[in-house]
């Protein structure tokens, strides 16, 4: 039987004393949507510094091309987008959290206009999208498929207009820092150059989400999942990490990164098509093109082994090609770039890891079960997706939750980083003398094991199987002290999908974006309930 490792609370020696450091009222890290408007809402009375592992254009709210959903006309209600979502949810959201998210929607949307984001609108009003799933036409775009692009440019230049806001880029944060009574003071990370600490009166984690952890991808390369890893570490509470969400189509031509092709282009009449120029969806559901994309994803892959291909087609020949470019600014410059023409040529698809729904599990104020320490965007699990994420949902859970966790850490009685006496924290790795492992190859050959054993259709022995070589790869990388991002990244990946294989291997049901082979049906009985995971 494999040793068990010893488990590190932190990834690196810390000694408290003797390590550069600064400090915060509020500490912000992670620059998606969900990041900054909690920044900006912190700061109203509180200092804040936001601090990101690479540029704040390296998220992937900047990448977001479907839009952000919510209730814009009169003919739309409430009641509609929460039923919507909740069908979506497959009885796993939780309901409060859906309407208190929903109801948000509008004054949020109201808030970014003020702040200069660009919606599409016509004659004053914005215009919006039917996506799948959404039984009404509710989803805001900016600059037709550049909506992510557009929020995020309007919400940094707002944050950068706001003097106690400070930025820092560049930033690795390698774990979070807690006392002797497990509440959290701040973070440990490199700046590039040497190990600094933050001590922190409140911390809000909003680090995104886990795609990279994935061969095929949709996600940035920063989506590592460093968030979720260090929050384990720390002894946060995470939820639901067996339910990750694929997106159907992501631009597949070998050797390119996996580029979304946006949903709304099917809502608005792309065909999927197999190898053969044969339209198939419709054996598949009678939505067709329009199903959940949990069924589309699943409908792709088994078109792809019947016609032993690796991919299937979006056809837009019938398309106005002036009218795609105009409205598909984004998608259109992607295809040209590879000789595409969209009113000849078919565009080769194939679904990739999109969405992390689960996460570190908070309440409806983003506080998590660790004292001064919230969570809000894609690396928080609040409830509202449930098993499966309604599409255009996840902007408008980033902009209220953002918000709340900034409001709230602004409000507690313990906000300003001079009231407190900071710790004196020292942890020292005991050596190893273990073989190394060549990082960068276990980070490879990861993301291909999840692609394969841990991906859309999951079943008994291949998730075994995945767990046993994690484990492996565990013992050769986890006693190791690396010095830079990729040594930690290696870490952090390695333990979040571990996580990700034990839930997926405990939930023997198919629910949502879960799909098990070996148990296809959903289980009420037994698994109407959340799994959740702590160290
Ligand atoms: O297809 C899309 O544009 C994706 C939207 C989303 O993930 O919410």
């Amino acid at each position: 039987m494999a040793e068990q490792l010893e488990f590190r609370r932190y990834l690196v020696n810390v000694d408290s004393i003797s390590t550069q450091q600064l400090s915060t009222d509020c500490l912000v890290i992670g620059a998606g949507v969900a990041g900054l408007r909690a920044a900006i809402e912190a700061a109203k009375t509180r200092n804040v510094i936001v601090i990101c592992k690479r540029s704040l254009q390296d998220s992937n709210t900047w990448l977001a091309q479907g839009g952000i959903a919510s209730v814009l006309d009169k003919t739309d209600s409430f009641e509609m987008h929460i039923a919507d979502t909740l069908k979506t949810g497959c009885g796993l959201n939780d309901e409060t959290v859906v309407e208190l998210v929903v109801r948000q929607g509008p004054e949020l949307i109201d808030q970014l206009l003020d702040w200069g984001t660009e919606f599409d609108m016509v004659d004053g009003r914005i215009t919006t999208t039917l996506e799948a799933g959404h039984t009404h036409s509710r989803v805001a775009h900016a600059h037709g498929d550049e909506t992510g692009r557009i929020v995020a440019e309007a919400l940094i230049k707002t944050v950068r207009q706001i003097q106690n806001i400070k930025i820092v880029e560049n930033f690795y944060v390698i774990d979070l820092l807690t006392n002797d009574r497990n509440e959290c003071v701040g973070i440990i990370g490199h700046d590039g150059r040497a190990p600094q600490i933050i001590w922190a009166a409140n911390t809000i984690l909003a680090t995104g989400g886990t795609g990279r952890l994935y061969r095929e991808t949709t996600n940035p390369e920063v989506a590592t999942a460093d968030g979720i890893a260090m929050a384990y570490r720390a002894g946060v509470v995470l939820r639901d990490m067996e339910f990750i969400q694929f997106h159907p189509t992501t631009l597949y031509v070998a050797g390119a990164s996996r580029a979304l092709i946006t949903e709304t282009i099917r809502g608005e009449g792309a065909l999927l098509v197999d190898s053969k120029g044969r339209r198939f969806m419709k054996d598949y559901h009678q939505a067709a093109e329009l199903a959940p994309r949990d069924i589309v994803s699943r409908a792709i892959l088994s078109q792809m082994l019947k016609t032993k291909s690796t991919h299937v087609y979006l056809d837009l020949r019938h398309f106005d090609k002036d009218h795609f470019a105009r409205r598909f600014p984004l998608i259109s410059e992607l295809c040209t770039s590879f000789d595409i023409d969209i009113s000849r040529d078919l565009i080769p698809v194939r679904p990739s890891a999109h969405y992390m729904i689960g996460g570190l599990k908070t309440d409806n104020d983003a506080r998590t079960n660790i004292e001064n320490l919230y969570a809000c965007g894609e690396v928080a699990s609040t409830g509202l997706h449930g098993a499966n994420r309604l599409g255009s949902n996840s902007l408008l859970e980033g902009l209220v939750f953002g918000r709340t966790a900034g409001r709230f850490a602004s409000k507690q009685i313990r906000t300003r980083t001079s009231h407190i006496r900071h710790p004196v924290i020292k942890y020292q790795i005991p050596h190893s003398g273990r073989t190394r492992l060549d990082a960068a190859d276990v980070t490879n050959s990861l993301r291909a094991l999840m692609w394969r054993n841990v991906g859309i259709t999951r079943r008994e022995q291949p998730l075994d199987e995945a767990q046993e070589i994690i484990r492996f790869w565990q013992r050769y990388v986890m006693d190791k002290i690396f010095a830079s991002p990729a040594g930690w990244e290696c870490q952090n990946m390695l333990t979040v999908c571990l996580l990700m294989a034990e839930a997926a291997q405990k939930r023997k049901e198919s629910r949502g974006v879960h799909f098990r082979s070996d148990f296809p049906g959903t289980d009420d009985k037994n698994f109407k309930k959340h799994i959740e995971i702590m160290r």
